[in-house]
């Protein structure tokens, strides 16, 4: 067999290759342009804080290509004026070129100055603050994220997931976690910031007024655990007037009559060992009231019936979605309490959580509940209560 046949075999198994990755390729293409429907896209800029990294990344873009298709137009021209033919088996070298060689170290090193310069300056405008912002405290968890408005009135307002904004005003973002490093995205408003234990990070983003309204997605974007691709964050841009209503519906608690409905099952199977709900205990209440109580544990569930999703943005909140997420979490998303990477300190319930200990606190399977197992109909009636069907 010749050299030139088996070099032909090998070539018809890489074209199918080839095929085989092109046909990805177009997958994941189709991919991304399907998560651009969903308002998740930093080339569609709907704010400032994305819209002055757009106008960064664009003409680096323009100067990153015309590099390059320069650098390939090179390499095809001297390959072929330079190659191999009788009477020029070596080529005229140009080692030791000062001229060229200054050139050729002078020329991209300016290029990357020019871009550094301007790079930098933007980093630092992006970690800046404002005055007359509106302060959000984010938080990353394992997995979902806490947003916390207390530092603007005093008033403990934080919610789960849902973020919103007014529409046209500066929100200067303190970034924190309590466990893992994080990442913070909303590629349409602004650009990637890491949410790290131990190190406060900042960044703003400010919505234009014309989005109000408008509803975009984020994404935590450093790998954090089993559920990191599952730690997704919604944002409503409201008009001005829109966000004081929100804002005002979030400041009340349960009412009597509420928490003594919630207390039938919260007695059994103790959801307020993890979740805050206004109103449920006064001891807590008045801890959280005073910044003395570390709200480090499951989303604030006061105001979920407000919200659209739940699990960090992943379900609709329908009934069908929550009562199913209430009898057996750990079925539905991994990592959640049950699944591998489960905290070995804790009780079986899941309850059992201090601050010395990073581990995150899942959601625990309640259909398993080694003291007393959740039935369907049980399940059913505390996400119908939760979503406010008999409570109004
Ligand atoms: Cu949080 Cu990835």
């Amino acid at each position: 067999m010749t050299q030139r046949s088996v070099g032909r075999g090998r070539s018809f198994g890489s074209r199918r290759k080839l095929g085989a990755l092109a046909g990805l390729f177009a997958l994941v293409a189709a991919g991304c342009a399907k998560a651009s429907d969903k308002q998740q896209n930093g080339l569609r800029p709907a704010g400032k804080g994305a819209r002055d990294i757009y106008h960064l990344f664009m003409p680096f873009v323009v100067i990153a290509v015309l590099v390059g298709l320069g650098v390939m137009f090179a390499t095809v021209y001297f390959a072929i004026k330079y190659r191999e033919r009788p009477g020029n088996e070596n080529p005229r070298q140009v080692h030791g070129n000062t001229k060229l060689e200054i050139t050729w170290t002078i020329l991209p090193a300016l290029i990357m100055i020019v871009m550094a310069v301007f790079t930098v300056d933007l980093i630092w405008n992006q970690a800046g603050s404002h005055p007359g912002s509106l302060h959000v405290t984010v938080t990353g968890k394992q997995w979902w994220w806490e947003f916390d408005y207390t530092n603007n009135t005093g008033k403990q307002v934080f919610t789960a997931n849902e973020l919103h904004i007014p529409a046209g005003r500066y929100i200067d973002f303190s970034l924190r976690s309590d466990n893992v490093i994080h990442s913070f995205w909303i590629p349409s408003l602004n650009g990637k910031k890491d949410v790290m234990p131990g190190h406060l990070n900042t960044m703003w983003v400010k919505a234009d007024a014309s989005d109000a309204g408008k509803v975009f997605y984020g994404q935590c974007v450093e790998y954090c655990g089993l559920s990191h691709a599952d730690m997704r964050l919604k944002v409503f841009v409201d008009s001005p007037a829109d966000f004081q209503k929100w804002y005002q519906s979030q400041l009340p608690g349960w009412t009597p009559t509420e928490v003594a409905t919630f207390n039938k099952w919260n007695s059994t199977y103790q959801c307020s060992g993890c979740h805050y709900i206004k109103g449920v205990d006064a001891t807590t209440d008045k801890a959280v009231e005073k910044g003395t109580m570390p709200i480090d544990f499951g989303p604030n569930l006061t105001h979920l019936d407000e919200r659209t999703t739940f699990a960090s943005a992943k379900y609709q909140l329908t009934r069908d979605n929550l009562w199913q997420w209430i009898y057996d979490a750990p079925a539905h998303r991994a990592g959640e309490f049950g699944k591998p990477n489960e905290c070995p300190k804790r009780g079986a319930n899941g309850a059992v959580h201090t601050d010395k200990d990073p581990c995150h606190v899942g959601m625990p399977s309640f259909k398993n509940d080694p003291v007393e197992p959740m039935s369907p109909d049980t399940a059913k009636q505390i996400a119908d209560f939760l979503l406010g069907i008999p409570k109004q």
